[in-house]
């Protein structure tokens, strides 16, 4: 079977009654033809997309045997034990002087986790600032895509930070954000607002007591501990503020349903969320989180050379936005960035969007600006013409559908690709980044 032949959808699953990878409870799939048929489902890993990661697969069908899952609970059990290596410093009395850390291993030492003499040149002692925010010296795991550490660029930390302050959130839950709880407990702007992190990022409890180790994919903690910490937290707030920032290939299907329960975890009064994501995934984050809207605001990264302002390909920005639910009049964008807000339709828009009042709306959606075609009624990219014989706008470049088979091929193949952006839309991931090729079986 060819890859472009299939897609991949989460399916509803029972809590508790899955199959345990070493990463936790996994995740019940179904692939589908592009008709729309189902092909089969499966359980994969629920905390890595990658097979280099996590190899599991298991077809859905009768349970096993009482022993195998029990056995698989037990590997789950004991790769879990090994985390608890990660340790809070400040439970550690040990450590009263100096911090030594190992940049390799991402411990502070001594630490089992890192007996390699070898390693000795790549300690460094931890500075006050360290301590506070480490998130900013700790090496990102982005050449591992499931972690995909992109930190924001200090302009997003500020934008977030005076958006916590204006709107007066006095609870912060950030889930995948190291860096926002780190600017919101030490920078000293936010005396009267709380914060807790959910991250898979072991390396944090050293530095955080208010941290949870967490999937955000199936809502799973992986200390017990931890998670009654998370509920006290959430018991009682006025006004809470939800951050994701997922990896990318994250399955917004997934978000949605761990969403649903936090919330429901929360007596709090209002909750507000704010989710980081591409623009180009808005049908997907349309679908699932119906009551977010996309706002104008380019995210920078700050390890990230795609994501950066004015680097990304045609230099129209970065393509990562934040979807919310605070209305979008009240989630005021930096007028000092060049952002601006539109009369009409009464909410704040970036410097490159113009209201179109035959669209009757501000219809730039990647960033540069866009111009209404009158025959197809509708706003374009600026790179696109009206060519009268394929009766729609196109690349100037383009072939028509008209001219000789030789070039059919090419729009055939150029179709095809629009196909597979189109699958990684539907799926919530590249197909190629989730559970995609055959497994070996476990
Ligand atoms: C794209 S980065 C976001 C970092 C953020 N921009 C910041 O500056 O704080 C994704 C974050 O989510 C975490 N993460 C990755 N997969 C996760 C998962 N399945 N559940 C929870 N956290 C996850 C990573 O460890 C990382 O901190
Ligand atoms: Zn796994
Ligand atoms: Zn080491
Ligand atoms: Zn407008
Ligand atoms: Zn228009
Ligand atoms: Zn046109
Ligand atoms: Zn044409």
């Amino acid at each position: 079977m060819q890859q472009s032949d299939v897609g991949y959808e989460l399916c509803e699953q029972d809590g508790e009654d899955v199959p345990y990878c070493p990463h936790g409870p996994t995740l019940l799939f179904s692939r589908k033809s592009n008709k729309g048929d189902a092909i089969d489902k499966f359980y994969a890993c629920a905390a890595y997309r990658k097979r280099k990661d996590c190899n599991f697969y298991q077809k859905f069908g009768p349970k096993e045997s009482e022993e195998k899952q029990a056995l698989r609970k037990k590997i789950y059990l004991n790769f879990n034990s090994s985390n608890r290596l990660y340790r809070n410093i400040m439970e550690d009395s040990i450590h009263k002087e100096r911090i030594k850390f190992c940049l390799i291993c991402g411990v502070v030492i001594p630490n089992k986790l890192c007996a390699d003499n070898s390693h000795t040149a790549q300690y460094k002692f931890l500075s006050a600032t360290d301590l506070k925010y480490p998130s900013r010296f700790l090496t990102p795991k982005e050449s591992n895509a499931s972690n995909a550490q992109y930190f924001f660029s200090p302009d997003v930390i500020d934008f977030i930070s005076s958006t916590i302050l204006t709107l007066h959130f006095d609870k912060v839950l950030c889930i995948g954000t190291p860096s926002i709880h780190e600017h919101i407990k030490h920078s000293g702007k936010h005396k009267s607002v709380s914060t807790f992190l959910l991250d898979l990022d072991v390396r944090m409890r050293q530095f955080h007591k208010d941290y949870a180790h967490y999937n955000m994919f199936n809502h799973h903690f992986y200390e017990a501990a931890e998670e009654e910490r998370f509920y006290q937290f959430m018991a009682s707030s006025k006004s809470l503020l939800i951050i994701i920032d997922p990896p990318y290939g994250g399955l917004v299907q997934a978000l949605s349903v761990t969403l649903k329960k936090i919330v429901s975890t929360s007596s709090c009064k209002s909750v507000s969320r704010l989710l980081f994501f591409p623009y180009f995934m808005e049908p997907q984050v349309e679908k699932h989180l119906p009551s977010l809207a996309m706002s104008d605001y380019k995210v920078n990264y700050s390890n990230h050379s795609g994501y950066k302002a004015g680097v990304s390909e045609h230099s129209k920005g970065s393509p990562a936005r934040i979807y919310t639910d605070i209305p979008l009049k009240r989630f005021v964008l930096p007028q000092e960035h060049g952002y601006k807000f539109c009369e009409v339709c009464l909410k704040y828009i970036s410097k490159e969007n113009q209201h179109c009042y035959q669209c009757g709306s501000c219809t730039t959606k990647h960033g540069s600006q866009y111009h209404h075609c009158e025959t197809c009624k509708r706003c374009v990219k600026p790179s696109r013409v009206h060519c009268l014989q394929c009766n729609q706008c196109e690349m100037e470049s383009h072939t028509c559908h008209s001219t000789e088979t030789k070039q059919a091929g090419i729009l055939l193949k150029r179709k095809q690709m629009s196909k597979r952006k189109h699958s990684y839309n539907t799926a919530g991931h590249k197909k190629e980044s989730w559970n995609v090729k055959k497994r070996h079986k476990t």
